[in-house]
């Protein structure tokens, strides 16, 4: 029997005032697949992802987190908030602008949601905690507080507090947007190293070199339309629809 998907979405739409900002969106993405979706500001990249952990609630459409339905319940009713919480976490994300809790430190930002929302033993959180910090080489800073980081240190951070709670699906609002160039790469470089341990990842990116390099597939949204899903080497060489084309050009 094939493996159930990490993220299954069929038929998502989402309007904002009257206008679909997505429409009629499918994709599959399989366990330790990374997905980088691509798209000019304003298709509906960020509202797709949070439309999959129902920060956003669709319109219409049924999305799967490792087989469970997020956000309606087996009676086809809307989730209580306990249990839209709970399946929730088993996504993780990451933001452009890190979110880190400032009254935190280090250390504390990777415990907090495990001992929360887990209610994991303090000690266990924290063994799992040092472990995921030198996974993404923070593990120096633990006891520092968010303020005294780079961009690209508290972007770690933000990765490691997203893998505590060791979810299905860890999704990536562009994540390197927000930093400066030399910061990038180190941020990169994590993302690279999680791949190939296998996580789950969808990507919102404008980095064309790691979309290229690390994705499985590469997906491409329009005025909310997914209007082209293909392996990497496809998207980037032959792409199909002339909008892509001119998108590559224009980013090259
Ligand atoms: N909460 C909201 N209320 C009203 N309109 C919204 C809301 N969130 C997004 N939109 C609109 O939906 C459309 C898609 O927005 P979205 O943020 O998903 O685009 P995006 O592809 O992530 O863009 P960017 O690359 O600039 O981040 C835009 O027209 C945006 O203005
Ligand atoms: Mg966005």
């Amino acid at each position: 029997m094939p493996e159930v998907p990490a993220v299954q979405i069929d038929s998502l739409s989402k309007s904002f005032d009257g206008v679909e900002v997505l429409r009629d969106i499918s994709l599959t993405v399989n366990k330790g697949e990374v997905v980088s979706v691509l798209g000019s500001s304003g298709s509906g990249k960020s509202t797709l992802l949070r439309c999959i952990n129902w920060l956003e609630e669709p319109d219409r459409g049924v999305i799967h987190i490792a087989g469970e339905r997020i956000g309606v319940d087996a009676h086809g009713k809307r989730m209580n908030n306990r249990d839209l919480a709970a399946i929730r976490a088993r996504t993780g994300m990451v933001f452009q602008s890190f979110n880190l809790w400032p009254h935190l430190t280090v250390l504390q930002n990777v415990m907090e949601s495990p001992v929360q929302v887990k209610r994991m033993r303090k000690d266990e959180a924290r063994a799992i905690a040092e472990a995921l910090l030198e996974k993404v080489g923070m593990e120096h800073k633990a006891d520092a507080y968010p303020y005294t980081l780079s961009g690209g240190q508290k972007q770690r951070v933000a990765i490691a507090r997203a893998l505590a709670m060791s979810p299905e699906v860890i999704l990536f609002d562009e994540p390197t947007s927000a930093l400066d160039p030399e910061r990038v790469g180190e941020v990169l470089t994590v993302m690279k190293n999680l791949s190939s341990e296998g996580y789950t990842m969808i990507v919102v990116t404008h980095e064309m070199e790691f979309a290229r390099a690390v994705s499985d597939q590469v997906v491409f949204l329009e005025k909310g339309l997914l209007i082209e899903k293909s392996a990497p080497e496809k998207f980037f060489t032959n792409p199909e629809t002339e909008r892509v084309r001119k998108f590559l050009e224009l980013s090259a």
